[in-house]
């Protein structure tokens, strides 16, 4: 089998914010491995940590309170947690980039879109204003959008959502990142425009090599787009592996449970099931497994003792008890 390099790894993360009303541990432990040229999705319910995990990687925590209290963000074998602010933000827009849920809160409203793009150009390569401005619109081109050169001298507000959405991947694509961030990327949009913006990302992965982090609460999006899957809950990963393995055999009540959910062809929306309880409170946190309060199978050692990975076999781990003895072997 042929190995790939990390681009990105993710080690023992802990991002915590510190509130008036205590510490709240948004991420808690989080590690996860993105191989060169390859998609790895992050799911899980509201609150789960994912896109904290995101800010994190893209050191984007400055104006809340939150920060990395421990652990290591390693792209391509240096600690991004670590380095200068200046460094930082070459990072960010340069190796290593990310669009986001609202593409209007991203992009500036006042600023036509060719000089957006344009100047992403600019602040990450020697090139003149003329070759910057050429290798925008050549960016937006690919990611099919219409009219192109009239699209440049317009307005954010003057363009539809799914346009947007385009121009947001066009700015995030530009200079060419080794690490694309994509944090719910179509939910904003209607079911078609979600399709083409999926094949869009697919594509430009395929053509400029880009690894992807792509968070999502939708399962359905993962089978189509990802190579593997880290599934969270709490601020912890609770199974992670490739995407077939997962589907096929998930073996986390968690993961099954976000995988019944899953709008299936010919099945009544009323008749999904869906995950009993609610995500608990950061502040409240049970003892034991984070999940067992919610979970029919959970048994008195998942109440007291929380489970660290178990080796399913091919990089399938799970952090469920019921693993234990199955083939699972603990760490
Ligand atoms: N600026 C902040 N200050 C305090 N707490 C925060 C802040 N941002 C996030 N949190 C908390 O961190 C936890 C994780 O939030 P996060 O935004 O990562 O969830 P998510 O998995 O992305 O959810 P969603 O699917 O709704 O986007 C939540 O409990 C949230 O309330
Ligand atoms: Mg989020």
């Amino acid at each position: 089998m042929e190995t790939k390099k990390n681009i990105l790894e993710i080690k023992n993360l802990h991002t915590y914010f510190y509130t008036d009303g205590g510490i709240i541990k948004s991420v808690d432990g989080v590690d996860i491995k993105l191989k060169e040229g390859s998609t790895l999705g992050i799911v899980g319910e509201s609150g789960s940590g994912k896109s904290v995990t995101a800010l994190s990687v893209m050191s984007l925590l400055m104006g809340t309170r939150g920060r990395v209290a421990q652990g290591e963000i390693l792209l391509d074998g240096k600690d991004v947690v670590r380095i200068g602010e200046e460094e930082k933000r070459k990072l960010r827009g340069g190796r290593i980039s990310m669009i986001f849920q609202e593409p209007m809160t991203s992009l500036n409203p006042v600023m036509k879109i060719g000089r957006q793009l344009t100047e992403c150009v600019l602040q990450h390569e020697a090139v003149s204003k003329q070759e910057a401005y050429k290798k925008a619109e050549d960016m937006l081109r690919m990611t099919g959008v219409p009219r192109v050169e009239r699209m440049m001298k317009e307005y954010p507000f003057q363009l539809s959502g799914g346009q947007r959405q385009r121009v947001m991947i066009a700015i995030a694509l530009v200079c060419k990142p080794q690490v694309l961030i994509a944090d719910e990327p179509t939910t904003a949009l209607d079911v078609t425009i979600q399709a083409q913006i999926l094949d869009l990302m697919n594509n430009l992965k395929k053509e400029t090599g880009t690894s992807i982090l792509f968070i999502t609460h939708d399962l359905g999006v993962v089978a189509e787009t990802c190579d593997e899957v880290a599934v969270m809950y709490c601020g912890r990963v609770v199974e992670k592996g490739d995407v077939k393995s997962i589907f096929a055999a998930p073996s986390h009540p968690y993961t099954r449970g976000l995988l019944a959910s899953i709008p299936k062809l010919g099945v009544p929306v009323d008749e999904l099931e869906s995950i009993p309880g609610n995500v608990p409170s950061p502040r409240h946190m049970p003892e034991g497994c984070k999940f067992a309060p919610r979970c029919s199978r959970a048994f008195d050692k998942c109440r007291k003792e929380e489970p660290d990975f178990f080796h399913m076999g091919n990089g399938h781990v799970s952090r469920c008890w019921l693993c234990e003895g199955k083939g699972g072997e603990g760490k």
